[in-house]
């Protein structure tokens, strides 16, 4: 496939480390995790070193640099201590999540627009670092101007609201969908490369694969969950295969 129109695969692997720190040990190990989703047909890694380590720790980052080959993306909170280990690591791509100590997961975007000055001194120090900056926003044309106004290359448009309507029905559904699709034809005309990812599945993937802007999907809890039952690289290929096959329009 044409390498403009092919939709990236980044594999969270955070919850292979949750499983693993459940018992304190090194077994499953996030490193296998990710080499396992790299021979399946994942294009990068995601993992998000979390202020509480809740999850992936220190190690798992220094070991994802040193052994795997595919593209890292560092999700982190805009705090010194992560710049730092990020400028230590240099990662492909760093972005920046809003980080509560309470929240299950990165529950929205973030509020890029209501925190210019603050995010400033993050978004520069990476970007000089070398590392690609892309902020986890809301599909929202105020957060998208807020992006081009930090000097952000990138945008992850955060899916949970859109995966949360599936259950509510075609109308919730299709009207989250094309809130989707109006950010991220307002992000590539701002020049943002668009990113999108949080809660999808394989009942939700195929709408946002559809939508041409999108350059990269990152996917981390359906697809440990459903590891579970069919093994990771079967559920990272058939995560692939419908991303391409949306991409393709077949089904449409
Ligand atoms: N993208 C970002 C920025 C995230 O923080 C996360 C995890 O919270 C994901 C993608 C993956 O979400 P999920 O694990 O729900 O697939």
């Amino acid at each position: 496939m044409d390498e403009n129109r092919r939709l990236r695969l980044g594999v969270n692997i955070d919850h292979v480390a949750t499983i693993r720190n459940a018992r304190g040990g090194d077994h499953p190990d996030p490193l296998r995790a990710a080499q396992v989703a790299a021979a399946a047909g994942a294009d990068g890694i995601t993992a998000h070193l979390r202020e509480d380590r809740r999850h992936i720790g220190d190690r798992d980052i220094a070991r994802l640099r040193e052994e795997i080959e595919l593209p890292l993306n560092f999700e982190m909170a805009a705090t010194a201590e992560m710049v730092s280990i990020a400028v230590r690591h240099r990662p492909h791509a760093a972005c920046i999540v809003p980080e509560r100590r309470e929240e299950r997961t990165t529950e929205g975007g973030i509020d890029a627009a209501g925190r210019l000055d603050q995010l400033r001194p993050t978004v520069d120090a990476l970007a000089e670092a070398g590392i690609r900056v892309s902020l986890f926003i809301e599909p929202d044309v105020r957060q998208l101007e807020a992006a081009v106004a930090l000097g952000a290359p990138v945008v992850e448009l955060h899916t949970g609201r859109y995966c949360e309507a599936y259950a509510s029905g075609p109308d919730a559904f299709g009207a989250e969908l094309r809130r989707l699709k109006e950010a991220t034809t307002t992000g590539a005309e701002l020049g943002l490369e668009v990113h999108a990812g949080h809660g999808l599945s394989f009942d939700t993937v195929a709408g946002v694969a559809r939508l041409p802007e999108i350059r990269e999907l990152n996917i981390g809890h359906f697809l440990i969950g459903e590891a579970i039952f069919g093994g990771l690289a079967d559920a990272v290929r058939t995560m692939r295969d419908l991303m391409d096959r949306a991409r393709a329009g077949v089904g449409a």
